[in-house]
């Protein structure tokens, strides 16, 4: 079984947590917090064991009445891999610890690209990561346009591709974050740094982004354009679509008209945390004009990365090929709306 040490318990490490320990081949080592808040009470109830990720701070947890399992070196020092799932930045200045217990990490994509050995995507680049020591898990909106990209260039070729991004503001739980009456060019320079992140996957693909937030917290919305190297049919791209498990294309009959009721229906699906994993493509907006194609995807920021962090402790350990780990994956979560 993989031990998986997981550093940083807030909206993207606590779910990565879940779905590693819905893996038949890994193991939840330990999650690391810096306090005592809902989240370290919540890990405690789930029979996660709780370390603390800074010494100094091990008697709040005592105080608040909350067992701590021991320290964040002793965690990482134990583990096979360690997700680093703490706020951008963070994971830079954790980089020397891993190095120290010379335990391998994946780093997420608020984290710059030169930090690490290889930005990953599982669709688009499983096998590069292998023996990679430092892997960066990319963002939830490169995610989203990589998937995308990788089978319209296998397929077809892709000559261009122009993407805005309508962002949200902020995740649900993060009150601090806005715009709360605003629509933001964001940033206002063009191209945003989501095309170069993009390249960080693909680097001889030709990608303009524009960025803007928006008063939302739902989801991001992906207005995309891409000029392919052949004329296509839009019939012939949504069955190219529908055998990518990681893309969902909405039906017309299921009225669903945005992310709102994009979220309602993951709710209403079972889906832990109402969590969309897949890009949620509207299968009418897929149109092509001559080697132009357009389509509309909401890109569920909070979960899309998880099961590619899933993937990404495979990839590096050398425990599967990217067929086998995807669909592990997949089936374990229940991906595949
Ligand atoms: N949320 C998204 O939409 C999203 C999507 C894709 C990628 N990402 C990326 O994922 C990373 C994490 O983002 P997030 O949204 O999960 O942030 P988050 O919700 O703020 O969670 C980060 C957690 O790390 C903990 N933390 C803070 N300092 C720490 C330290 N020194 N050591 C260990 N833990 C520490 C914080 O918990 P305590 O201080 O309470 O312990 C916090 O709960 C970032 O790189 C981000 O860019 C985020």
């Amino acid at each position: 079984m993989i031990q998986v040490a997981i550093n940083g318990y807030g909206t993207i490490g606590k779910r990565v947590a879940d779905a590693v320990r819905a893996q038949p081949d890994m193991e939840v080592l330990g999650v690391a917090k810096t306090r005592p808040n809902f989240e370290a009470e919540t890990a405690i109830e789930k029979g996660f064991a709780l370390y603390a990720a800074i010494e100094e701070r091990e008697h709040l947890f005592e105080e608040a009445g909350l067992d701590i399992a021991g320290s964040v070196d002793e965690l990482v020092a134990d583990a096979d891999i360690v997700v680093d799932a703490t706020p951008s930045g963070i994971g830079a200045e954790n980089k020397s610890l891993y190095e120290e217990y010379e335990t391998p990490a994946l780093y997420q994509g608020g984290e710059d690209a030169d930090l690490v050995d290889m930005s990953f995507n599982a669709r688009s680049n499983f096998e590069d990561a292998a023996d990679a020591d430092h892997v960066r898990v990319v963002s939830c909106n490169t995610t989203g346009l990589s998937r995308v990209i990788a089978p319209l260039r296998e397929e077809y070729g892709v000559e261009k591709v122009r993407a805005t991004l309508v962002r949200r503001g902020g995740d649900p739980g993060q009150t601090s974050r806005g715009p709360i009456n605003d629509i933001l060019p964001n940033p206002v320079t063009i191209p945003s740094h989501h095309g170069p992140d993009v390249e960080t996957i693909f680097d001889d693909l030709d990608i303009d982004t524009l960025g803007m937030k928006v008063p939302a917290t739902l989801m991001h919305m992906h207005s995309l354009n891409v000029t392919l190297e052949a004329e296509v049919d839009a019939a012939d791209v949504r069955e190219l679509f529908a055998d990518e498990s990681r893309l969902f294309l909405i039906p017309e009959h299921m009225a669903i008209d945005g992310s709102g009721k994009l979220k309602e229906y993951a709710l209403d699906a079972g889906r832990p945390r109402g969590d969309v994993w897949e890009n949620a493509i509207w299968e009418d907006s897929i149109s092509t004009v001559g080697r132009d194609l357009y389509l509309f995807q909401g890109i569920h920021q909070e979960s899309d990365v998880v099961p590619e962090n899933v993937d990404a402790i495979r990839a590096v350990l050398g425990e599967a090929d990217a067929e086998e780990s995807i669909e592990t994956t997949d089936e374990t979560l229940g991906i595949g709306l």
